[in-house]
């Protein structure tokens, strides 16, 4: 008998084509947000579910979904998951690593360049009708070649995003859990700092580290009042890393300069006091929104469930010691 599998939002018809070839297959191409009561009644009798990061899996969904052996995200964070309860019950859990580095990155800097240069609030003051003359000090911004770029998580994306810097001519620092092999920390010429030292030194300080217990308002009051008031705070990690709250009152103080924001806390019910504030370039998490990248990490999430169904062992398994299929 063929596996079920749920597929909880939008996904490319091709790949639910391949599906379909190896599984029972209910979709959710109408993209419907489904509450949690609606998703448990969605996964309650499948063996697999290919989830998206607004999908809760907790111990209370686990617990109604005893078939569950299988979830495959289709992001490359899962902080949406538990992922310790799914291994207490035997349940694997994917991710989709490494197909959208570079699309991240490429979004991460040019959050840099819009904030620092101050795009967005000049395309609304243009579009708006207010300019009349070409004027010497009209929309000064930040310095971005030769400025010092923080990275506070120095993954695959953090290292992609300073290869893009060293083109401007900028000087790496990085905080990390890990410090970088030499070979690694020799490519993106980081070096490496503590956080605090990092927060003193950066005119740039972007973050792109996982979310969870121990980075939970890792940026707050008191690391914002360590940063020099000309800086530029770019989060494309996940909302929560940062205290929003304390962002927003350091960027109306002008305690910083501005932030670059991908990611929110309670995203989309973001706080809505970042909307009155203009030192903000403000987007709806499409770090890795590209038609390319998109198609990939759903290929990469749909390999993940063929192979975690039929041979037990797919080749991003988060929870490596869950191995074979329950
Ligand atoms: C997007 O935020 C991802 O984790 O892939």
């Amino acid at each position: 008998m063929q596996a079920k599998l749920a597929v909880t939002r939008k996904i490319f018809p091709d790949m639910l084509e391949l599906l379909r070839r190896h599984f029972d297959v209910v979709d959710n191409q109408a993209d419907t947000v489904l509450a949690p009561e609606a998703l448990v009644e969605r996964l309650r009798d499948r063996q697999g579910a290919i989830t998206q990061l607004v999908d809760r899996i907790d111990e209370a969904l686990l617990a109604q979904c005893p078939e569950l052996k299988a979830i495959c995200n289709v992001a490359v964070g899962y902080n949406n998951i538990d992922v310790a309860a799914c291994t207490r019950r035997g349940v694997m859990v994917t991710n989709t690593p490494g197909v959208l580095d570079d699309t991240t990155a490429d979004l991460a800097f040019t959050l840099i360049t819009a904030t620092a240069r101050r795009i967005t609030e000049a395309e609304a003051w243009l579009r708006a009708g207010h300019w009349k003359t070409w004027a010497f000090d009209l929309f000064l911004g930040q310095e971005i070649n030769h400025a010092t770029l923080g990275i506070v998580g120095m993954g695959r994306i953090g290292q992609a995003v300073a290869k893009r810097a060293l083109g401007f001519d900028m000087k790496i620092c990085y905080h990390n859990r890990k410090r970088l092999a030499p070979e690694l920390e020799a490519a993106v010429q980081g070096t490496y700092l503590p956080l605090d030292e990092l927060l003193r030194e950066s005119d740039f300080v972007l973050l792109q580290l996982p979310y969870n217990a121990e980075t939970h308002h890792l940026i707050g009051a008191r690391e914002l009042a360590l940063m020099k008031s000309s800086a530029i705070l770019i989060n494309v990690a996940r909302g929560g890393v940062v205290d929003d709250k304390a962002l927003i009152d350091a960027l109306k103080a002008g305690r910083i300069t501005g932030a670059g924001l991908d990611v929110f806390e309670n995203e989309p019910n973001f706080n809505r006091d970042f909307l009155e504030l203009k030192n903000v370039v403000l987007v709806p998490h499409i770090g890795s929104a590209t038609l390319a990248t998109r198609r990939k990490m759903a290929m990469t999430a749909t390999q993940n469930m063929i192979a975690a169904l039929t041979t037990g062992a797919p080749p991003n398994r988060v929870n490596k010691e869950v191995s074979t299929t329950k």
